[in-house]
């Protein structure tokens, strides 16, 4: 069977530019984009799932059903059979990205023989552009305006200035 929705997972502490790029060319593929936001056991999490879920929901609000996001824990393999997705998308920024990817890749289809992993390239202007950058270059205070969308600049913003309070 064709597949009509691919799921979008990542961490997205927050989400980039690179992120958002990928999500609006695997619209122009698919159907739907289902976004899965793992819930880090990490407390060093910058923003909470439910943040991140939230800012992710905002950014493509215009999408409608076209985009869903949801927060999951445990394997990547049994969010995908949950909400019914064989088809897993994830970015390659540079050939340093391959090694850890090609073996989630390969180990997610050793736990679910269904699942395909496809790889989408990102753009040029942002293969250096990662959520650890980005982060970090904000809470010293960086210009981060050309990295992440504007509803992303804007949250960045208020947590540190919450931060400081
Ligand atoms: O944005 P990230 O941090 O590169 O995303 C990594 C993610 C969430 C795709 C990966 O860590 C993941 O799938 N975690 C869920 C746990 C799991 O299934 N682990 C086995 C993968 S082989």
């Amino acid at each position: 069977m064709k597949a009509s929705a691919a799921i979008f997972p990542g961490t997205f502490d927050p989400l980039t530019n690179g992120h958002a790029d990928l999500i609006k060319r695997s619209l122009r593929i698919f159907d739907r984009v289902i976004v899965g936001v793992l819930m880090n056991a990490s407390k060093s999490a910058l923003f909470s799932v439910e943040e991140r879920v939230a800012l992710m929901r905002d950014e493509f609000k215009e999408e409608g059903s076209r985009v869903e996001v949801h927060s999951f824990s445990g394997l990547l393999v049994e969010f995908a059979k949950d909400v019914g997705a064989t088809v897993v998308i994830r970015g390659l920024r540079a050939i340093s990205d391959y090694d850890y990817e090609a073996q989630m890749a390969l180990m997610n289809k050793h736990l679910y023989e269904d699942l395909e992993t496809l790889f989408m390239i990102a753009r040029e202007e942002n293969s250096y552009v990662s959520s650890t950058l980005v982060r970090q270059i904000a809470s010293l205070g960086g210009d981060v305006s050309k990295i992440v969308t504007p509803v992303v600049h804007l949250a960045l913003k208020e947590k540190y200035a919450a931060q400081k309070k």
